[in-house]
């Protein structure tokens, strides 16, 4: 694993939209894995700026997200779908028919969540997932205790995420108890992994992840399997980590080309 911290978010997210950016310019037809969420927001931002002025372009890329609520349909401004439209398909030249989210309305649950790991498999999987990170440690909306392995499916929400995630919705008893989630299993699949975490609530969690056990309670520390799986922090959620000295001499000792995104 590779950890990197940041002075701060800005700085940290900035770096973030390089690595995407680097991905893009490599292979422009790249299958990008997208997370919704707070951390995220700044990243589509950047991302959105440099293809307005640098000209960075979507039109090959195929996406994935992560997950959606159930019972809520693509138009509602709630969803993950407005959130995705709103923050970044509107605003690059991604094409519709590339954009893929799960369908909280499916009708068949099973169906469409088996139909959506084909997708990604016919896309030819994922190069490079984004993820963020819950603070007891989920990713997607694989609750703590989720299978290491599972592929993507319905899941029942925590009180705890439901209350986190209570700001797009008037009132947090709206907020929905299912979600569909690319499972853990689906998620490790992907080619390379950039966990964003920032602030000083997810430190507990990021250490834990990262120094901690593997374990179905924390579902992020499946990422220490992973070959290409990078975590980029800024200094309050790099806080609890034991080994914060050890990753930033190994972030500033790497030759500056594996530095420049
Ligand atoms: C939700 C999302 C996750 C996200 C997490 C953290 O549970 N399903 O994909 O990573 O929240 O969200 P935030 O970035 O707002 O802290």
């Amino acid at each position: 694993m590779e950890v990197i911290i940041q002075p701060d978010a800005g700085a940290a997210t900035t770096l973030a939209a390089r690595m995407v950016a680097r991905l893009l310019r490599d292979k422009p037809d790249a299958v990008l894995g997208l997370a919704t969420g707070n951390t995220q927001l700044e990243l589509y931002r950047e991302l959105v700026r440099l293809h307005q002025r640098e000209g960075l372009d979507f039109s090959g890329v195929t996406t994935f997200n992560l997950d959606e609520y159930v019972g809520l349909p693509a138009e509602d401004p709630r969803s993950y779908h407005a959130y995705m439209r709103t923050h970044l398909f509107d605003r690059v030249n991604l094409s519709d028919e590339r954009a893929h989210l799960l369908d909280g309305t499916a009708q068949d649950v099973p169906r469409a969540c088996a139909e959506y790991e084909a997708a990604i498999e016919a896309a030819g999987g994922i190069d490079l997932q984004i993820l963020g990170i819950g603070v007891e440690g989920h990713i997607g909306f694989n609750e703590a205790s989720s299978s290491l392995g599972s592929r993507t499916r319905i899941k029942t929400l925590t009180e705890r995420t439901r209350r986190d995630n209570a700001a797009a919705f008037s009132d947090a008893e709206l907020v929905p108890r299912h979600v569909l989630t690319m499972g853990i299993g689906t998620i490790v699949e992907a080619r390379a992994c950039l966990l964003l975490a920032f602030g000083e609530a997810k430190s507990q969690a990021v250490a834990a992840a990262i120094e901690g056990p593997i374990t179905a309670m924390v579902p992020a520390s499946v990422l220490q399997m992973h070959p290409v799986a990078r975590f980029l922090l800024d200094e309050a959620a790099a806080s609890a980590l034991e080994r914060a000295d050890y990753f930033r001499t190994v972030w500033e000792e790497k030759p500056e080309w594996q530095r420049e995104f």
